[in-house]
């Protein structure tokens, strides 16, 4: 039934549209966002920037965006306006044009749910914790801080109350999908699915069950085996969902992976948690590979790193996983209990895989914070 099911959908975007605003002019204010890791992948989407299927992540800590919003009046700007808005942009203390596109493209997108936007003057500042060009998607912990920014400056709410998460994961993920999961933490949950009450496809939602301790404090160490930009935008990558043979199969999969992933964090079945997450890793570059053109985003030495950490595993038992994102560079999740036999285990067999030996030490998070300037 079609009709019903856009119209239930809009229904729910309408509660999304502003009703009054206090934009705070002459204010700043900060937010820092952390980038996540999907178990359970979100790939291809449909207009607007909805999920084809549902994913499940975990946030992180250390890998994050700081971003400081200034609100200002357009008369004292000297800047040229980029189509409806007025924006400057600086990424790490310079100014940087090659990102006002993504910023104009996302004023565009979220306009009608912060009507404030067209009114004002928007100085931007990010900067990342994690190194530039390493290869770690950066969109998801941008998006999220530049989306807490806007909302809190916009005056709609007056504390960090679940309504304004919910409208920050929705802004969140007009910018990018995987945004939406970077609000909140320690797992997040997008998309329609049976299995998860409550779940949505227009904000993320935190997976509340009654999660296995162990899983609190995961361990997630991201070997950086390929620096620099993805070889496949998102973009492009989602697109490639659109008629791929495998598509039907694989987000009717997704469903069935969120479920059975949720039995494993509630019972602390480690194994299944593995068997799951590694699956979804394979599937996901699976896809790529059977899509028309088709990719290879793994690397000879993201498969050598995958070889041995099965030998590795099957060898001491000690639970050590890995999933991709859609590039080259592998991320180890592993209870932290682990921790140091499994970081001996990097530096004497996986760090002649990575680039400059270069590797990012990160943890389970709680989400985006608020930063006071
Ligand atoms: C492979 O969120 O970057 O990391 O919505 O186009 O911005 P857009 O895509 P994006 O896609 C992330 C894909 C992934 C899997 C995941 O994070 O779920």
């Amino acid at each position: 039934m079609p009709y019903i099911c856009v119209k239930m959908i809009s229904m729910e975007v309408v509660s999304f549209i502003a009703k009054k605003q206090s934009p705070m002019l002459g204010k700043s204010v900060a937010w820092r966002s952390p980038s996540n890791i999907a178990l359970v992948k979100y790939w291809g989407k449909y207009a607007p920037q909805m999920p084809a299927n549902p994913s499940l992540s975990f946030t992180l800590d250390n890998c994050n965006t700081k971003t400081t919003v200034c609100l200002r009046d357009m008369d004292t700007i000297n800047q040229t306006s980029l189509g409806n808005f007025s924006f400057d942009f600086s990424f790490e203390g310079a100014p940087k044009p090659d990102f006002h596109l993504k910023i104009l493209a996302f004023f565009e997108r979220v306009v009608a749910y912060l009507p404030f936007l067209k009114q004002y003057h928007f100085s931007i500042l990010s900067e990342n914790t994690f190194p530039h060009s390493s290869g770690i998607a950066s969109s998801a912990s941008a998006m999220a801080a530049l989306s807490l920014c806007l909302l809190e400056l916009s005056g709609e709410f007056l504390d960090y109350s679940e309504a304004f998460k919910a409208k920050a994961s929705f802004l969140a993920r007009l910018g990018s999908g995987s945004a939406a999961r970077s609000i909140q933490g320690p797992l997040m949950q997008w998309g329609k699915t049976d299995s998860v009450p409550h779940s949505e496809d227009l904000i993320a939602i935190v997976f509340k069950e009654n999660v296995a301790a162990v899983f609190s404090s995961y361990q997630d160490t991201i070997l950086l085996v390929e620096k620099g930009a993805k070889a496949v935008s998102s973009t492009v990558g989602h697109g490639l969902m659109e008629n791929h043979p495998y598509a039907a199969a694989r987000f009717n999969q997704a469903h069935n992976q969120i479920a059975v992933l949720s039995q494993a964090l509630k019972t602390g079945d480690i194994d299944t948690f593995m068997h799951i997450v590694e699956q979804e890793a394979l599937t996901l570059h699976a896809m790529m590979l059977t899509s028309s053109p088709s990719f290879i985003l793994m690397k000879p030495a993201t498969l050598a790193i995958i070889e041995r950490v099965w030998t590795y595993r099957a060898a001491t038992k000690v639970p050590l996983c890995f999933t991709l994102d859609a590039g080259a560079n592998v991320h180890l999740l592993y209870p932290e209990k682990h921790k140091e036999e499994v970081l001996q285990f990097i530096e004497n067999e996986l760090v002649v895989y990575c680039e400059n030996a270069q590797y990012i030490c990160d943890s389970v998070g709680a989400g985006s914070v608020s930063v006071s300037i």
